[in-house]
């Protein structure tokens, strides 16, 4: 305990979410999904750049030949401190924010080099995300009733109190009917499942469980913040098209395998940062003042344990010369 505490990445993260949230947010409902991810792409880099860490990314934009920023491969960070993997998603609900739905974030998950799951060309996973209360006790593979009851008996509900969010999708709607026909609750999404995820970790937000085939990145993003929550994500490449699991199978990845928490971030040292964009369940969205705008972020540490929220006003009079780009 005499040790000096190390500094947390985590803060230093929430201000490159806020960049791009406040980038992403002058595009809420304006139909142009492709424009505000490259607002909050530009306004993210700029600020991970600054941020005391030799970081690479291994879930970015895409490949470098496809994405100009943040693409898989790239170094971020101001190139000292510590060595990491770095996962970015400057929008993460793409459509949502240009729809103006809710609960689109701007997110970024950094764990020690080599540490995080690269899921190259694997789209598409089937997730099982639960709350501190329930980890440790849930199978991806066991009945969705299983499941259901032993979240409930965990967090001292009836079946029939549980709530469960799965992405609106025709591959999902199995796992529909299972969670329908075992008497729980559903919140039905059509995009976005990091964002409940976290709820499903998060005290009192209503949400208990995320279930069904969503993206692979999303997953590991998700599994970077669970560290820090004390949930757990459990996970399966679930491959929708022969091309995808033709490519899966090409770099070597195995497909049936049920990934845990540990396979799909390492170790116990992970930094997590959300922002919202457009107003959400748990985040909020970017609201503006006469002066200014108000952000709030989630920030986790998986080591401490410790997960914050943080609402920071910005003034427009005292923009410094990265947020001129960021944020106007
Ligand atoms: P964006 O990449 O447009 O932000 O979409 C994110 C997302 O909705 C994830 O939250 C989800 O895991 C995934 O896409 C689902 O993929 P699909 O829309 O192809 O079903």
């Amino acid at each position: 305990m005499s040790e000096k505490p190390e500094r947390n990445l985590g803060l230093d993260l929430a201000r490159a979410t806020e960049a791009a949230a406040l980038a992403a947010a002058r595009w809420v409902g304006r139909g142009q999904k492709n424009e505000g991810d490259g607002a909050a792409v530009n306004a993210l880099r700029l600020l991970l750049d600054t941020v005391r860490m030799d970081g690479i990314v291994v879930i970015g934009e895409g490949e470098k030949d496809e994405a100009p920023m943040l693409y898989n491969g790239e170094r971020t960070g101001n190139g000292s401190g510590p060595m990491v993997d770095v996962a970015v998603d400057p929008v993460e609900g793409t459509n949502l924010l240009a729809k103006g739905l809710p609960n689109s974030i701007a997110v970024v998950a950094v764990a020690p080099r080599g540490t995080m799951f690269n899921p190259g060309p694997a789209f598409y996973m089937d997730k099982l995300v639960v709350g501190p209360e329930a980890a440790g006790q849930v199978d991806l593979e066991a009945p969705v009733a299983e499941t259901l009851a032993i979240v409930a008996k965990a967090k001292g509900l009836d079946v029939d109190e549980v709530t469960v969010v799965i992405l609106d999708r025709p591959r999902n709607q199995a796992r529909i009917r299972a969670v329908r026909e075992a008497g729980a609750r559903i919140r039905l999404i059509s995009d976005g499942d990091v964002a409940p995820s976290l709820m499903a970790a998060l005290p009192g937000t209503g949400i208990d469980i995320v279930m069904g085939i969503g993206g692979t990145p999303e997953g590991v993003i998700t599994a970077c913040a669970m560290h820090g929550l004390g949930g757990e994500i459990q996970g399966c490449l679930a491959p929708q098209s022969d091309g995808e699991r033709e490519r899966i199978e090409a770099a070597g990845i195995a497909i049936g395998r049920k990934l845990t928490l540990s396979d799909l971030a390492a170790g116990n040292d992970h930094f997590f940062a959300a922002t919202g964009i457009t107003q959400g369940d748990f985040l909020r969205g970017v609201r503006y003042t006469a002066t200014g705008a108000i952000t709030h972020s989630l920030v986790t540490r998986s080591r401490s344990g410790t997960w914050r929220t943080i609402e920071a006003h910005h003034r427009w009079d005292k923009l410094m010369t990265y947020s001129e780009v960021a944020y106007r």
